[in-house]
């Protein structure tokens, strides 16, 4: 139901029919709880804490925190000194509560008819195999393990067979590069990996084992020899593909230990403040940051903001189109699903891949209740004829997500009108890997929506904006966002950096968590995210670095300096423009921007291949040598206004570099 506002922005009421099921029908009713949430936090969560199965409770406060490094360093603890195990929670207790015989996931691959089905009880089994193999390759609770698979049961099976035994699993996304890998289980000091022959997206092969191999190799001359390598078989293929490197030293197949370990594994009880896992994310400084979540607040705030931000009943049929290897990954795919009970899809394909009704056929054949995709492929799948959808029901849907990016307000609108039939609601979800879960979203039968804002704070979160000077802005307005106080799915430190943590998030603002995003507050209360305020790039709903994809483009040994902005992209949202100036005597050509490619995928991953590259004669810079992004991305956005352009060393270099730029821009 659509309605105008007072600005005559449109705003879309619940309907009917959402209301009547919801957990949450009224906005008086989220704001009752909102405010009982915020007055008192920890009455709030101990009451959902008593949905889940504790060995021990807490042996002194339920939460400890310091927010303000003012007052000491920061640290953020909930119900330390418990004793649980998510893994018991998530999956033995749904057995126990009569849930054995539910489906956990069904599970689709790239191929259509490539598909697989598992039952909570089958899935127990699995997972306590494995933990049983990890524990019989000399894992135990503490050690890292390195996780780089397809998105695919077994890949769920081994995230949660560490987190059995008290391990600690590092997700690496199947999309980045050897290097990369390495250069991430180094950091996290990973005793073993576990990865799959190779995989299809869409047509392309990506050949895991063998990046795995090289990514091994490099561990080793970095002084980390990893211990084992185990690797499923997932392809089954008539294709011909590259050859798959074996090494009996380290290499274990997947298949053969997993047939002769037990079914059975008790689970380890660890502590409430217990590492659950460590996931990667861009840092601003280049070198990619180990976001590290604990065990007992992560499984509150995920299951509690599964069930209420998707209104999740028994009987829905959830699909996240996201990837394990993101936090999206694992707190919609594994653990707030499954401590809902839920029956979801896991997919390991591609939206437009063998055609772009994929997404909706897979909505129509397994009934899907609950879809949740990113605004990048929303944009890639509206730029195709509409009887892509339109030949599908869709009828199963209720719920309609979106996360990763802004989705502005026309994808909203064709994600509304053409997929949802005007009858689902958008949950635009905010949040970041640091977040745990969304912390400012709908719920779908209380809050009227307003497409292109993430419109309220979740229960427990108290959301703001400030000023340059960290003064806090009240009412409407633009500005930082911030929060105020800790949440139990947030993360605890950066691993092996706590510095680092402390300067990122609570240095900016002293007193608040910074997101690193800015947001607009409306006169309702609603919050529009605008963006990124730091050196960091969204594309396709990736976040990279400028200064990572800075420091690889310098590998080139012709390129003298280098910067990286982000230019507008109609599919993407933002795509990677790279400017550099090359060494003396050397010339631009196509063989050197192919060179540079593929060190950017080689180092990164294919997914930070820039749109452009320009050679300049010189970058913009002020007095100090700082490089003026600010201009460039202005430039490349084609902003008429440049803004001060005074503190450049060579103001008039700017007219020749636009000319440059545009050019170049015109012939993509
Ligand atoms: O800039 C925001 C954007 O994605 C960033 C977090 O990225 P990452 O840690 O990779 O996690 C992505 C999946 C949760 C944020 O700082 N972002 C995420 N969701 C939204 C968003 N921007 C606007 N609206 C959203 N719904």
């Amino acid at each position: 139901m659509k309605s105008p506002t007072t600005d005559s922005k449109p705003i879309y009421l619940p309907s009917d029919a959402i209301q009547k099921r919801a957990y949450i029908a009224s906005l008086d009713e989220y704001l009752e709880i909102y405010n009982a949430s915020i007055k008192d936090p920890v009455k709030f969560w101990e009451k959902i804490a008593t949905d889940f199965f504790w060995k021990t409770k807490p042996a002194g406060p339920f939460l400890n925190y310091n927010f303000d490094l003012n007052k000491g360093n920061i640290f953020i603890k909930w119900m330390e000194g418990a004793t649980t195990n998510i893994c018991y929670n998530l999956v033995d207790k749904t057995i126990q509560d009569g849930y054995g015989d539910k489906i956990a996931y069904y599970w689709e691959g790239n191929e259509p008819g490539e598909q697989k089905q598992i039952t909570y009880q089958a899935l127990l089994k699995a997972i306590c195999k494995c933990a049983n193999v990890l524990k019989g390759l000399g894992i135990k609770k503490g050690d890292r393990v390195a996780i780089y698979m397809p998105n695919t049961i077994e890949a769920i099976v081994a995230m949660l067979s560490c987190a059995r035994i008290g391990a600690v699993h590092v997700v690496v996304f199947a999309g980045f590069s050897a290097n990369a890998l390495a250069e991430r289980i180094i950091a996290a000091q990973a005793k073993l990996l576990i990865t799959a022959d190779g995989t299809f997206r869409g047509t392309k092969f990506i050949a895991l084992k063998s990046i795995a191999t090289q990514a091994l190799m490099q561990c080793k001359g970095a002084g980390h020899p990893v211990s084992h390598c185990i690797m499923l078989k997932h392809l089954h293929t008539t294709q011909q593909i590259p050859e798959i490197p074996w090494d009996d030293a380290i290499d274990c197949a997947w298949e053969r230990l997993m047939a002769s370990a037990s079914e059975v594994c008790a689970p380890e009880w660890v502590d409430g403040e217990d590492p659950l896992f460590i996931l990667y994310t861009s840092g601003s400084t280049g070198k990619p940051k180990g976001v590290l979540h604990t065990t007992g607040g992560y499984l509150l705030y995920t299951a509690t903001v599964f069930k209420y931000v998707f209104d999740y009943h028994p009987e829905d049929i959830f699909f996240c189109s996201g990837d394990l290897g993101w936090i999206t990954g694992h707190t919609f795919n594994v653990y707030g699903a499954l401590a809902c009970k839920s029956t979801s899809v896991v997919f390991d394909g591609i939206p437009t891949y063998p055609d772009g009704g994929r997404f909706w056929d897979l909505i129509d054949r397994y009934k899907v209740t609950t879809f949740y995709t990113a605004p990048t492929a929303i944009r890639t799948l509206m730029q195709l004829p509409v009887s892509y959808v339109t030949k599908y029901s869709r009828a199963s849907l209720r719920i309609l997500g979106s996360v990763g990016e802004p989705i502005d307000p026309s994808s909203w609108r064709w994600f509304y009108e053409v997929v949802g039939s005007s009858r689902c609601p958008i949950i635009d979800t905010f949040w970041q890997t640091e977040t745990g879960a969304p912390i400012i979203c709908p719920l779908p039968g209380s809050t009227p929506l307003k497409p292109g804002s993430a419109t309220l704070p979740f229960w427990g979160i108290v959301a703001t904006i400030v000023d340059e000077d960290g003064i806090e802005i009240i009412g409407r307005g633009k500005g930082h966002l911030v929060i105020k106080n800790p949440w139990p799915g947030m993360a605890r430190t950066i691993d092996g950096d706590h510095q680092r943590f402390q300067a990122t998030y609570f240095e900016p603002y002293h007193g608040y968590y910074y997101t690193g995003d800015g947001a607009q507050r409306d006169a309702d209360g609603y919050f529009w995210i605008t963006g990124r305020t730091d050196d960091m790039l969204n594309c396709s709903g990736h976040l990279i670095s400028t200064a990572e994809i800075e420091s690889v483009l310098m590998q080139h040994p012709s390129v003298a300096e280098a910067a990286a902005v982000s230019a507008l992209h109609a599919i993407k949202g933002e795509s990677i423009h790279c400017f550099i100036v090359l060494k003396q005597e050397q010339l631009y050509n196509e063989i050197m921007e192919s060179e540079i490619k593929s060190i950017i995928r080689n180092q990164i991953g294919a997914f930070a291949v820039p749109d452009l590259i320009q050679p300049v004669p010189a970058l913009p810079k002020v007095g100090s040598g700082k490089i003026m992004r600010r201009l460039l991305r202005k430039i490349v956005r084609q902003e008429g206004h440049l803004g001060d352009t005074s503190t450049l060393v060579d103001p008039n270099s700017i007219d020749q570099l636009r000319g440059l730029i545009l050019n170049k821009a015109k012939m993509l």
